[in-house]
């Protein structure tokens, strides 16, 4: 039987055959391009794929021959523990495909590999539903015997791969399974580029280097969520985009800076913080866009990198720095689940409150920041975009294990306690400096949301004056925010010149006949001032210090902990617009009903963004609702996002994940929708 692939023709001109599922009309396997990497890029109808045949996932010796017009094909692989597999099986099956999947598709009813764990046969069927199908392929291991005699490939052992679909590669007394990827095009341009395992046995992903040359897009691979079915890991299959500061090994890491990819090498390890999400089985998707060097750069502001488009409103909307391509990519795509950004001073919440998703800065030290090209060593935290408060609050809680904490020595505070209970706070503290919010429209969502948790958890709102509070401590360092500041400041400044400005100015000289490097604004005044007298390592270690006074006024004064409460309190501020709209095109910003981010209220001595990168607590972003503008740009009323920040006091996180959680089961709290509206 070897090399013949014949179509089964044997029971079609008798029986016919009713399917439940309605199946279009099968497109063609299109062979496009080979990547650079060895890996078949291919189109079913108007679907492009990646196959990673180069390293396929597995290769089984089978009684075949490569046909000359045939030897990639589009397979499903269905499998069961039923001992007779009929039509209804296999119906189930691909029923099942179709509405829990979006890479699969009636496309891959090519070829057919049905394996069952117990001795089985293929009745007839499933034999004429195959027919009906006019799948051309029918693979069969050991487990499966025919009800009838019609043309298969079978397989020397039964290939120990999930189900789902493959491109199947049929070789010389041999068949390979590559594990599949459908292609989406970053139509918000929030990526660097796509990437995917390269399953090469050394830990390695690849970049895909594809794009739609239509719309300029970039290509991002995601595989089919059937592959992890039947993996109980807590991300299994969730589809997670990579803030590119963080290292992941095969990829380049640039910190949105091609100076700094020149001169670095290919990154040869995998960040602890990102290994852990494939550990608990998620899937990374790609690098995304940011804020050269993790900085707060306006749009405007942006060389390098074309900077990304939020899908909010009219389209026309900032997405924040630093993680603005994490935060609008979320915002963005129903094929995205998660996203990993950084914040030093603002950098996951305000890109979440402008996307209206959830998104965090832990409590300071949560996670570990190796091989993450730092911003400010001990200011530095990892956080994770979502749409939905439980994805959220599960990927937290698996993410932020004890073993990833950073060392005391990096930090400078106490060692993190992170208690998971139902200690909740029991006031909820209304800062009169920060609140209420700018748009009036907005504030009756906030205080329905207030009013709600407060009925919910028997809390007390108190309103008080967060700046004269710290002004009024005794201790002149903790209660002095110049002070405060300024050791922030240092932190800062000193990581990045000692680990990224130094060596990359240094190198690029060497390089370029003494040259500086080109840096985006936001940074070059900067570097080009830097004073060692004020920024060095004896001020950083005093920074630290100074840093570690405030917290621990903070942790006894105003957010502490008590016999009841993890934190006594929950302190509620905005990081964002208060509900106007920010624009990615500067001018559009001057109009008073419109808003710069980032904007100091008139009497608080810092940004609310401040408060948690100088007093070290966990500040959340959480969406609450949404209010109507007209846009000068698509003449039209628009929505922006309303969130809200949730603060509470250092390590008690995961107290507030399970707030959230009751938050979200008495609907209070809801799952944003992609696209212009969040609700
Ligand atoms: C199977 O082939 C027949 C005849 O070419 C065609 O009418 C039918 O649409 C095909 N079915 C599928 C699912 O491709
Ligand atoms: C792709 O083809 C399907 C039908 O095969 C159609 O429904 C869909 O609109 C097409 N999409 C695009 C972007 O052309
Ligand atoms: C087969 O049975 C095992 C054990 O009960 C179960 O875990 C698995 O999901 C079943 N597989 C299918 C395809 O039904
Ligand atoms: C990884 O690269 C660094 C320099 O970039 C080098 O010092 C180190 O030895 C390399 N590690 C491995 C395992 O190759
Ligand atoms: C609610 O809190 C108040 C004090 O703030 C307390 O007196 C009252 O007993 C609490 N009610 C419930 C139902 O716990
Ligand atoms: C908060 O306190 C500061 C410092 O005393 C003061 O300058 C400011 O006016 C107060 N703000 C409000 C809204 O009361
Ligand atoms: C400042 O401290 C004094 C004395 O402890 C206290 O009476 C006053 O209420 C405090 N003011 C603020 C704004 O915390
Ligand atoms: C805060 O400290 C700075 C110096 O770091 C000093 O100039 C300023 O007077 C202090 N402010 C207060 C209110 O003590
Ligand atoms: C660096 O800072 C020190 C301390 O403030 C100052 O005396 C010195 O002039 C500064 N150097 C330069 C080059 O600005
Ligand atoms: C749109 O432009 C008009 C006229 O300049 C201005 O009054 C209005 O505030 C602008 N709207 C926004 C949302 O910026
Ligand atoms: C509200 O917006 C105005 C105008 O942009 C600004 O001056 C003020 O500081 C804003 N207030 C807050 C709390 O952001």
């Amino acid at each position: 039987m070897g090399g013949l692939f014949l179509t089964l023709t044997a029971f079609a001109a008798s029986i016919s055959v009713s399917s439940a599922i309605p199946l279009a009309k099968r497109n063609a396997y299109t062979f496009v391009l080979e990547n650079p990497y060895g890996d078949a890029i291919f189109e079913l109808g108007n679907v492009s794929y990646l196959a990673n045949t180069k390293h396929p996932k597995a290769v089984v010796a089978a009684d075949c021959k490569p046909a000359a017009s045939a030897s990639s094909v589009p397979v499903t692989v269905v499998k069961t523990n039923e001992s007779s597999v009929t039509q209804g099986v296999l119906e189930a099956a691909i029923s099942s495909y179709l509405s829990g999947d979006d890479v699969f598709n009636n496309d891959f009813l090519d070829g057919l590999y049905v394996s069952s764990t117990v001795s089985s046969t293929l009745d007839l069927s499933a034999i004429n539903y195959l027919v009906s199908l006019n799948t051309t392929h029918i693979f069969l291991d050991d487990s499966i015997t025919a009800d009838g005699t019609f043309s298969q490939i079978s397989l020397g052992s039964a290939v120990e791969i999930s189900a789902g679909p493959y491109l199947a590669s049929i070789g010389d007394g041999s068949v390979s399974f590559a594990t599949v990827y459908r292609l989406y095009p970053d139509t918000h341009r929030t990526f660097l580029f796509g990437a995917y395992d390269a399953n090469d046995g050394e830990n390695n992903h690849y970049p895909l280097g594809a794009f739609l040359p239509k719309f300029w897009d970039p290509l991002i691979p995601v595989p089919s969520r059937i592959y992890s079915w039947g993996d109980d890991r807590p991300l299994a299959g969730e589809r997670v985009a990579i803030k590119d500061l963080y290292d992941l090994k095969g990829l380049q890491t640039s910190a949105g800076s091609q100076a700094w990819a020149y001169i670095t090498p290919t990154a040869n390890g995998t960040a602890p913080a990102v290994q852990q999400i494939l550990d608990l089985g998620g899937v990374v998707v790609g690098k995304q866009k940011l804020a050269q060097f993790a900085s707060g750069a306006n749009p405007w502001e942006w060389q390098d990198e074309h900077y990304p488009f939020n899908p909010r409103g009219d389209g026309w909307l900032t997405c924040s720095a630093s993680s603005s391509g994490g935060g609008c990519s979320v915002a963005a795509y129903d094929w995205l689940d998660y996203a990993i950004g950084s914040d030093t001073g603002s950098s996951m919440r305000r890109p979440a409150a402008i996307a209206g998703i959830y998104g965090q800065r832990p409590s300071q030290g949560l996670m570990s920041l190796e091989r993450v090209v730092p911003l400010g060593g001990a200011t530095d935290t990892a956080g994770v975009f979502s749409r939905d408060p439980y994805k959220w609050i599960k990927f937290a809680k698996s993410w932020y294990s004890p073993a990833l904490r950073q060392d005391v020595s990096i930090t400078g505070l106490s060692t993190l306690e992170v208690p998971d209970t139902e200690a909740f706070p029991k006031t909820i503290l209304y800062p009169v400096d920060y609140l209420p919010l700018n748009n009036s429209a907005a504030e009756p969502i906030l205080q329905d949301s207030i009013g709600a948790m407060s009925r919910l958890f028997n809390m007390t709102v108190r309103e008080f004056n967060f700046t004269a509070t710290v002004q009024n401590w005794t201790d002149p360092v903790a209660s002095n925010l110049t002070t405060l500041s300024a050791a922030t400041g240092v932190i800062n400044t000193w990581t990045q010149w000692s680990v990224v400005a130094n060596p990359l100015i240094t190198a690029w000289k060497a390089l370029f006949d003494g040259r500086f490097p080109p840096i985006d604004p936001a940074r070059r005044p900067g570097w080009i001032s830097f004073n060692g007298t004020l920024y060095n390592q004896d001020t950083y270690d005093a920074a630290l210090a100074t840093k570690n006074t405030g917290v621990e006024w903070y942790e006894s004064e105003l957010q502490y902990s008590t016999a009841e409460s993890c934190s006594e309190s929950i302190m509620l501020y905005d990081i964002g617009t208060g509900g106007l709209p920010s624009f990615r095109e500067q001018e559009l910003n001057d109009s008073p009903a419109a808003s710069y981010l980032a904007v100091l209220p008139e009497t608080a001595q810092i940004t609310g963004a401040n408060i948690c990168p100088i007093f070290g607590c966990a500040d959340f972003t959480i969406p609450i609702g949404q209010v109507p503008y007209y846009s000068n740009v698509t003449f039209h009323e628009e929505m922006v996002p309303v969130t809200i920040n949730l603060v509470v006091k250092r390590g008690c996180d995961f107290v507030l994940y399970n707030m959230i959680e009751r938050l979200a089961d008495e609907g209070v709290l809801k799952s944003v929708k992609t696209g212009r509206t969040a609700f």
